[in-house]
């Protein structure tokens, strides 16, 4: 065992002789294991992948050299397995994942044995070749499901909310282990809460007096024997079942049956570790969104508070943000846009004006009409509120909300006089669900325009201030049919403002 970690290579050394029997070596770094590879006769080399001076694939080179059939396997952590991958292709045995399990270095090890042992009495080329090919096929087999393994992570790491997770956790894993039945839930209030299930009813579950309490207690995965019953069914199981417990912060929050292979097989190590495998990635990866979202909403709500109160010393504006995110979720639906711009508009919608923090009460409350001086103040509110969020670094997409609420479709708007599509397509929404509120609220040098007012008048400023398509899907909405329209006061119009300031 070469590792220039002395914990892990006195373990694997001590795991291999203690448990198997076997006479083992140790060597600190990858050039005293390969001088002993050529002094002793080795049955199998284990080597770290990262080391100093000499690392995995050196060993794995040098040794090839010495002696080519000598077993080389790599032992790894999760984060460099796409290296453990070349490793293999460059010609190791295999390779295990740190830490590792008593069980994984065991069945390894005779493994490999029982294939040599398998090659040294094939002495005939026929049955050698076919020792090779199967080998190779094995190997062909691993390396798709590491493959798979890889493309599953790299797909999760692009999402970032909790219930597509699931979503996907149950269908790769229901594809990487060949099931029929699987399932995701959430354990809550007593019940396996499903929140996914392929080949099952959509059912939650009681948890009391199943297998899936003793796997709650035991924190660890549970592979279930023909006969116990099955919590989905409440029947005995005829085929093989296996569970697997989410952690966040050791307690058990979550679960993944797997159930009913489909070429009727039990589950193999094999399966085992490769679900295990997905299942700690993926559950760091909902332990991280979870936290994340608790800061985001924590932040969220702070800076909320914070445009409540910048509302509350401004009678005329209480509340507008609010019904502004309203509206603009309203229109985002029927523009169907993703859940991602949706939440944007969400949070970004409550802060849109909160670069109003920076205007003087003098300019911000005044009754009257703005002089150019203090309109020109007005206007900076988009900068000062994106420079707000600009240091809050996970609001890129809220920001663009503050910051391009007020330009025009035409090129006319401020700060940036940004055009067409150049206007992010959630600053176009807010800024029509922006303008009807304020022209149906009333303000200091004028009463609310009524419904239909304002609805013409949005219909007038189609291509010039707004985008006609986002007009459109404002027109079909509950408040854009006048279906949800709030209190209104039918009075004149006006005098012609600058809608939405
Ligand atoms: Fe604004």
């Amino acid at each position: 065992m070469i590792d220039d970690d002395p914990i892990t290579r006195q373990l694997l050394s001590d795991i291999l002789c203690t448990v198997d029997g076997f006479q083992t070596d140790v060597a600190s770094n990858g050039i005293i294991g390969v001088q002993k590879a050529k002094e002793n006769n080795y049955e199998i080399i284990f080597t770290d992948l990262t080391m100093p001076e000499l690392n995995g694939l050196g060993v794995l080179k040098e040794v090839q050299s010495i002696n080519p059939h000598l077993p080389v396997v790599v032992v790894t952590g999760l984060s460099t397995i796409d290296v453990a991958i070349n490793v293999m292709k460059e010609g190791a045995n295999d390779f295990i994942t740190k830490p590792f399990k008593i069980n994984t270095i065991t069945s390894t090890v005779e493994r490999i044995l029982g294939e040599k042992k398998l090659l040294d009495r094939m002495s005939a080329k026929e049955h050698y070749q076919g020792a090779v090919e199967r080998l190779n096929s094995e190997l062909f087999q691993k390396l798709q499901k590491i493959n798979l393994l890889q493309a599953i992570n790299t797909e999760l790491n692009s999402i970032y909310d909790n219930g597509k997770i699931y979503q996907t956790i149950v269908e790769m894993a229901s594809k990487l282990l060949l099931v029929r039945e699987a399932s995701f839930g959430i354990v809550e209030d007593g019940y396996f809460k499903v929140k996914k299930v392929i080949g099952l009813k959509e059912k939650n579950v009681p948890i009391k007096a199943t297998l899936f309490e003793t796997m709650i207690k035991s924190r660890r995965y549970y592979l279930a024997n023909p006969g116990e019953i099955n919590p989905h069914t409440e029947l005995p199981l005829e085929y093989p079942f296996i569970a697997f417990p989410f952690l966040i912060k050791e307690e058990v929050f979550g679960l993944l049956t797997l159930a009913n292979k489909i070429d009727g097989s039990s589950f193999t190590d094999d399966d085992i570790s490769l679900a295990l495998t997905l299942v700690n990635n993926t559950a760091l990866r909902i332990e991280n969104n979870v936290l994340y979202e608790i800061v985001y909403n924590n932040l969220v709500n702070s800076l909320k508070a914070l445009v409540i109160s910048i509302e509350a010393r401004d009678p005329y504006t209480r509340d507008h943000s609010e019904r502004v995110t309203a509206y603009a979720l309203q229109i985002a639906e029927v523009l169907n846009l993703s859940d991602e711009d949706k939440d944007a508009i969400k949070f970004g919608g409550s802060l849109h004006d909160i670069g109003k923090i920076g205007i003087r009460d003098g300019i911000l409350l005044k009754p009257g009409k703005l002089t150019e001086a203090e309109l020109a103040d007005i206007r900076l509110h988009p900068i000062i509120g994106d420079n707000i969020l600009k240091p809050l670094m996970f609001f890129p997409k809220e920001r663009e909300i503050v910051r391009y609420h007020h330009e025009h479709y035409d090129g006319g708007g401020y700060p940036d006089g940004l055009a067409g599509e150049q206007i992010p397509i959630i600053a176009r929404v807010l800024s029509v669900a922006d303008a009807y509120d304020a022209m149906t609220s009333t303000r200091p040098y004028r009463k609310a325009l009524s419904h239909e007012q304002a609805k013409a008048e949005i219909i007038r400023c189609v291509h010039v201030q707004f985008d006609e398509a986002v007009v459109n899907a404002f027109l079909l909405t509950p408040v854009g049919t006048g279906v949800d329209s709030k209190e209104k006061l039918l009075t004149p119009l006006g005098q012609k403002e600058n809608l939405g300031t």
